[in-house]
C-alpha cells in the first residue's frame, strides 16, 4: 500500500488535482492518411505484442539493437539497486561513435545537420556526415590537448542554437565528457550556479547570437558564471569562446587572459586531428540537464549513455517516423532536453538530416518557418503549442502561401488546447501530416506518452495511450488507482522503468528518490521494480478509450511557453532585493505562453513600494533569465497564510485568474483576501484584461497549485 499524505486538509488547500472530477468534452478521432501509413516505420500491430508487459523489459533489446555496440550487453535490466535502475549492463559502445562514425560508410556526404541562421540573408550551413565527423574529432582533439577535463568530468556548455553546440556535445561524447548544456536564455548566474552544482572546470559559450534580427552580447554572461561559480566554491579554469562571425567579436566584454580564449585562435593546432571514440559503459553519464522542481535549486537530471541513446533512437524511429532520407526540423533549443533528444542524439543516430534555427521563429515575420520548410523540403516539424499559438496569432494564414509538405508533425512540452491542435493540423500540416502530441519530461531521456503515428488515431488535446513498453497508472494521493473512464484526475505514475530513465539526481541521490519515488513506494528494502512506481508530477486522466490527457505540473512548477519555472527559484530571487520581506509565484493563464508568472510581495517594515516592481523583475531575469520575467508583480501589505505560516499560493493563484478562491475559513488572516482580490483584480481590468472562463484542465491547475511542498 501507498503511503497516504501526511499533509492536513488545511495545507494541502481543499482541492488538489487529484481530487478534482474533470468532465472533458471529447474530441472527435483524426486518422493518418494511407499514405502515411504505407511507408511508416511501425505499421504493424504486431508491435505491440512484442511491447507488451508480458514481454517486459526484454522487449528493450528492440531498442538496444538499434545501436552499434562494442561489447553487447549481458542484463537487459538491472533492478538490484532499485530505484537507480541500470540498462544493457555490461555492454560498451560511444554515442559519438553511433551518432557520426558509423553513418560514414554509407552516407559520408548527406547532410547531417543543415543549420539556418536567423537573418534570412545569411547563408544556409550544411554539414555533412564527413565534416560533421572532422569538426566532432577536432574538438574532441582541441578538449583533450587544451583543458584538463578527463572521462567521467563535467564540462558546461552555455551556447546558443549554432552547430557549434551538437559539434561540441558529440566531441565530449567521443571522449566520455559528461556534457551540460545550459539553455542560452538562462542568466549568467543561473549558469554559474549550475557550473558549481556540477562542479566543471570548463565553459564553453560563443562571443553572441542573433535574436529578432539584433547580435546580442552572450559573452558578458560567461563573466557572471564563472564569477557566481567561484562564490559557490568553484574555479572554472578555461572558458572557450566560439566567434558567432568570424574574425569579430560581438561582445563587449574583455577576454580574461590566462581563462577566456577564442576558439577559432587555438583550433589551428588541432585542425585534422583524429580522436579515437572511448568505448564507455552503457551506464556511464552522457550528460546532465538541469531542470525546476518543488525545491530551490534545480536538480541536474544525470542520464546514462546506452538506455538514453537506445530510447531516443527507438523512439525517433516508431514515433518521429524518422527514416534515413528526410529531412527533419525540431524547431526546440538544444538547451531543452528536447533538443537534445530529438535534434541531436535521436536523429543522427538514425543517420537522417537534422535542422537547427538558430533564431525566433516569427522572425522576420510569420511566414519564416514556412519559408525554412519550403527551401529545404523539410518532411517533420517538431514543436511546441507556445509556437503554434504564436504562429496562429500573427500569421494564421501564412502556411497556405508556401508550398511545403510536411508528412510529421509533432507538439511537446504543454498540453495543447483542442482549437489550436486543429490549426495546426488543417493549416500547418495541411490536413496531410499526421501530428503526435508526445508527453514527457527532462527526466525521461524521450517520449512516454503518444499515439503511434500509423496505428492510432489522433485526438486534439490528448497525447494517447503509452508509448511501447511503457506502463502508466493514475494513483490518487492515497495511492488507490483512478481508472480509466472515471472523469477523475489524479497523478500519473509509470510503473515500470524504462531506459531513457534518469540515473539520478547529479550529486543528491536522496533527493533523487525522494522527488520521484517516495511517495508511492511500497517498501524502500525492495529490489522488484513493481514496488517502485516512478511519480511523474503531473496530473492526468484517462479517457475511456486508454488516452491520457495531461493536466500540468503537481509540484510548484510553473510551465512558462513550454520552460519549467521553480516557484522556489522565482520566490529566492525576489526576496534578494531589499525591500521584499516575502515573496509568492503563482502561474496566471496566457493565451500564448500557456501560464505566465505572477509575483505577490510584502515589503519588510519601513521600505517604500516606489520601484520595487522593476526591482523584482530584473532580480528575477539577472538570476534565472528573460524567460521568467514576471507578468505583474503585485505588492500587497499581507500574504493569505494558513495558521503554520505557510502562503496560500492556490488563493493568490485564483485571484490572479479571476476564478472561486474557494474556502478559506482555514486561514490565519481569511480578511486579507477580499483587499488583495479587488485591489489586483481592479487593477488588472484597469489595464485592459478580460476576465475569461476557463476550461477544465486550466481550473484543475490553479486550483491544485501550491499544493506540493
Ligand atoms: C509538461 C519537456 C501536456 C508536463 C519534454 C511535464 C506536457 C513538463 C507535454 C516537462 C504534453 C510536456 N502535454 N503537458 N505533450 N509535454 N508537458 O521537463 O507538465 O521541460 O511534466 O520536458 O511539461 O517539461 P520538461
Amino acid at each position: 500500500m501507498a503511503k497516504k499524505s501526511d499533509k492536513s486538509t488545511e495545507e494541502v488547500g481543499q482541492a488538489s488535482e487529484a481530487q478534482i472530477a474533470v468532465h472533458w468534452r471529447e474530441e472527435g478521432y483524426y486518422f493518418p492518411s494511407a499514405k502515411f501509413i504505407g511507408q511508416a516505420n511501425a505499421s504493424d500491430p504486431a508491435i505491440f505484442e512484442r511491447f507488451s508487459e508480458k514481454n517486459y523489459p526484454e522487449c528493450f533489446k528492440e531498442y538496444g539493437d538499434l545501436l552499434t555496440w562494442d561489447k553487447y550487453w549481458h542484463t537487459t535490466l538491472d533492478t538490484s539497486n532499485a530505484p537507480f535502475w541500470k540498462w544493457f549492463v555490461g555492454g560498451k559502445l560511444n554515442a559519438s561513435y553511433n551518432c557520426v562514425d558509423r553513418h560514414l560508410k554509407t552516407d559520408r556526404n548527406k547532410a547531417a545537420i543543415i543549420f539556418v541562421p536567423e537573418l534570412e540573408d545569411d547563408d544556409t550551413e550544411v554539414i555533412t556526415y564527413q565534416e560533421l565527423y572532422a569538426r566532432v574529432n577536432e574538438f574532441a582533439a582541441l578538449l583533450q590537448g587544451f583543458t584538463s577535463l578527463k572521462t567521467g568530468e563535467v564540462a558546461t556548455f552555455h551556447m546558443p542554437m549554432v552547430p557549434e553546440l551538437p559539434v561540441a556535445m558529440l566531441a565530449c561524447a567521443r571522449l566520455g565528457i559528461i556534457h551540460s548544456q545550459v539553455f542560452g536564455g538562462f542568466s549568467g548566474a543561473a549558469c554559474g550556479g549550475r557550473i558549481a552544482d556540477s562542479k566543471s572546470k570548463v565553459l564553453v559559450t560563443m562571443d553572441g547570437y542573433y535574436r529578432g534580427g539584433v547580435l546580442q552580447d552572450h559573452k558578458v554572461k560567461a563573466d557572471e558564471a564563472v564569477a557566481r561559480a567561484l562564490e559557490e566554491g568553484v574555479v572554472v579554469e578555461k572558458v572557450l569562446v566560439f566567434r558567432r562571425n568570424p574574425g569579430e567579436y560581438a561582445s563587449k566584454s574583455p577576454m580574461v587572459p590566462g581563462r577566456d580564449f577564442f576558439v577559432d585562435e587555438i583550433m589551428p593546432d588541432y585542425k585534422g586531428k583524429l580522436v579515437e571514440p572511448v568505448s564507455m559503459p552503457a551506464e556511464a553519464p552522457l550528460f546532465i540537464m538541469y531542470s525546476s522542481g518543488t525545491t530551490g535549486k534545480p536538480k541536474g537530471c544525470q542520464h546514462s549513455t546506452g538506455g538514453y541513446l537506445a530510447y531516443v533512437t527507438g523512439t525517433s524511429k516508431y514515433y518521429q517516423d524518422i527514416h534515413p532520407d528526410d529531412t527533419y526540423w525540431c524547431a526546440a533549443d538544444i538547451g531543452w532536453i528536447t533538443g537534445h533528444s530529438y535534434i541531436v542524439y535521436g536523429p543522427l543516430s538514425l543517420g537522417t538530416t537534422s535542422v537547427m534555427y538558430e533564431g525566433i521563429p516569427t522572425y522576420p515575420d510569420a511566414g519564416r518557418p514556412w519559408r525554412i520548410a519550403e527551401r529545404l523540403g523539410v518532411t517533420h516539424f517538431h514543436t511546441a503549442p507556445t509556437t503554434i499559438r504564436t504562429l496562429r496569432k500573427v500569421g494564421p494564414d501564412e502556411p497556405a502561401k508556401y508550398n511545403y509538405h510536411f508528412r510529421h508533425m509533432t507538439t511537446v512540452g504543454e498540453p495543447i488546447e483542442p482549437d489550436v491542435w486543429r490549426w495546426y493540423h488543417e493549416s500547418v500540416g495541411k490536413g496531410e501530416a499526421t501530428i503526435v502530441d508526445t508527453w514527457w519530461q527532462t527526466e525521461n531521456g524521450g517520449f512516454l506518452g503518444s499515439t503511434m503515428p500509423a496505428l492510432h488515431p489522433m485526438k486534439p488535446g490528448s497525447c494517447g495511450p503509452a508509448v511501447l513498453g511503457v506502463f502508466p497508472m493514475i494513483l490518487d494521493e492515497n495511492g488507490e488507482e483512478v481508472k480509466a473512464g472515471s472523469g477523475k484526475a489524479g497523478n500519473i505514475c509509470i510503473r515500470g522503468p524504462w531506459p531513457g530513465i534518469f540515473q539520478t539526481i547529479w550529486g543528491d541521490p536522496d533527493r533523487f528518490v525522494a522527488t520521484y519515488y517516495e511517495k508511492y513506494n511500497r517498501n524502500k528494502k525492495s529490489t522488484d521494480w513493481h514496488d517502485w512506481p516512478y511519480f511523474a508530477n503531473d496530473g492526468a486522466m484517462q479517457a475511456a478509450d486508454g488516452y491520457y490527457r495531461i493536466l500540468g505540473r503537481v509540484d510548484d512548477v510553473i510551465n512558462v511557453s513550454g520552460h519549467r519555472l521553480g516557484t522556489k527559484e522565482l520566490e529566492s530571487a525576489a526576496i534578494m532585493v531589499d525591500a521584499v520581506a516575502e515573496a509568492a509565484a503563482v502561474p496566471v493563464i496566457d493565451d500564448i505562453r500557456g501560464h505566465a508568472v505572477e509575483m505577490y510581495i510584502a515589503l519588510k517594515p519601513g521600505f517604500s513600494p516606489d520601484g520595487v516592481d522593476e526591482q523584482v523583475s530584473r532580480m528575477i531575469e539577472t538570476e534565472i533569465g528573460k524567460v521568467a520575467r514576471p507578468k505583474s508583480v503585485w505588492i500587497v501589505a499581507d500574504m493569505p497564510k494558513t495558521r503554520s505560516g505557510k502562503i496560500m499560493r492556490r488563493v493568490i493563484a485564483s485571484i490572479s485568474n479571476f476564478t472561486d478562491v474557494g474556502d478559506i475559513t482555514t486561514l490565519a488572516n481569511p480578511e486579507v483576501v477580499e483587499d488583495i482580490r479587488h485591489y489586483v483584480q481592479s487593477e488588472k481590468v484597469a489595464h485592459g484584461e478580460q476576465p475569461r472562463e476557463l476550461s477544465e484542465a486550466e481550473l484543475a491547475t490553479i486550483k491544485g497549485f501550491g499544493s506540493a511542498e
